[in-house]
């Protein structure tokens, strides 16, 4: 077997022992005589799996006693939605900083519900910064602020988070969440698809605090009311439970092998910062964010030279480092490395692009 190293903005790589632990409880998950697959969501094994899992979140992100864990399913781009639903409901004002596609998504849905405000943009360099924020533009009486955390497509995110006051904060944190820790009490409700750092895709975990929930729009459809979820342990109907429980397996790696979401962090700057300083000292590849404002997981890179960059895909997917075409808005080339590439991945990758440069003077 040769497993590729897959550079994907996701779905994206798990780690191996992982997949190989899921692989050995496919046919009989303990002895329950069945795969996780296979049980009800509803049997005492399988709550034991999904409470399994929402302790291991806690204890793993911190999370306050005055947050529900939801487990859903939609995808991040339902929470463009289920928010404002959710949310806009007292001023029926919100603000939004635009930093890229999904920004913009999540302001274009927001808008169908209320005033929707975009306080800064990053539009103007094709979203290769994270725009200051000045905060006399904020709406004082905002239902809530809502920033994307880190920008999947363009590879920034912030480092200062917007001070909003008495307004709740909301994150899009699909492609970050777990690479660091986070303070969860700073924000009223963070969101994040599973599929680039919690597992499989079908799974959407939203963070909301306590306070937020009940105080739906009344035409909200009851799946899309935090509140039913939150009041059904995330049962209100079948969860999806087979990448639940991949999410549980992912978080016991990040404890087990990885030694907590410090040293996960840790790991993942070393992984970054290897590959930037390496872009940033060569002659042929250039970043394409601004320093100050880089990602830790998804790194767009380019040539300049637009068949250099196909020719360089396609030797580099030759070579089993696949999925490194970059977003046809940004073009080049990205390098997603979440948590489960290992270094090895990266040293590999970076030596192969040393070669490539030596060869393409
Ligand atoms: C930051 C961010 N938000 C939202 C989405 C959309 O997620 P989903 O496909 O789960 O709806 C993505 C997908 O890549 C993303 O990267």
């Amino acid at each position: 077997m040769a497993r590729v190293y897959n550079f994907s903005a996701g779905p994206s790589m798990l780690p191996e022992q992982v997949l190989a632990k899921a692989a050995n409880e496919m046919l009989e998950y303990g002895s329950s005589g069945q795969s996780v697959m296979e049980m009800s969501h509803r049997s005492s094994v399988y709550e034991e799996i999904i409470h399994g899992c929402e302790a291991l979140l806690r204890q793993t992100l911190n999370i306050p006693d005055n947050y529900k864990v939801l487990f859903l399913q939609g995808g991040a781009s339902s929470q463009f939605s289920m928010v404002p639903l959710n949310l806009l409901n007292g001023s029926g004002k919100a603000d939004f900083v635009i930093t890229g596609q999904w920004a913009k998504k999540a302001y274009a849905e927001a808008q169908k519900y209320g005033q929707c405000k975009a306080v800064a943009s990053s539009a103007d360099q094709t979203f290769s910064y994270i725009p200051k924020l000045d905060p006399n533009e904020f709406t004082k009486d905002a239902d809530y602020f809502h920033i994307c955390y880190n920008n999947t497509i363009y590879g920034t995110r912030f480092h200062d988070l917007p001070q909003t006051g008495s307004v709740p904060l909301v994150a899009d944190m699909s492609s970050c969440i777990l690479s660091e820790p986070v303070d969860v009490s700073k924000f009223g409700l963070i969101y994040a698809g599973a599929q680039k750092n919690m597992g499989p895709a079908g799974l959407t975990v939203v963070i909301v605090r306590e306070d937020l929930i009940g105080r739906a729009r009344e035409f909200t459809p009851t799946m899309f009311d935090y509140k039913i979820h939150a009041e059904n342990g995330s049962m209100y109907n079948t969860p999806p439970t087979y990448a639940i429980y991949i999410c549980k397996l992912v978080l016991e790696w990040i404890r087990d092998k990885m030694g907590g979401l410090e040293k996960m962090a840790e790991y993942n700057r070393k992984k970054a910062g290897l590959f930037y300083d390496y872009l940033d000292s060569s002659d042929l590849f250039k970043g394409t964010v601004v320093k100050e404002d880089r990602s830790l997981m998804n790194i767009p890179f380019v040539t300049g030279n637009t068949d250099l960059d196909k020719k360089f895909v396609a030797e580099a997917t030759a070579a089993g480092f696949v999925n490194l075409k970059g977003h046809r808005s940004v073009g080049g080339m990205r390098a997603s490395i979440y948590n489960a590439m290992p270094m090895e991945g990266v040293e590999k990758l970076v030596e192969f692009m040393k070669a490539f440069e030596a060869a393409n003077k």
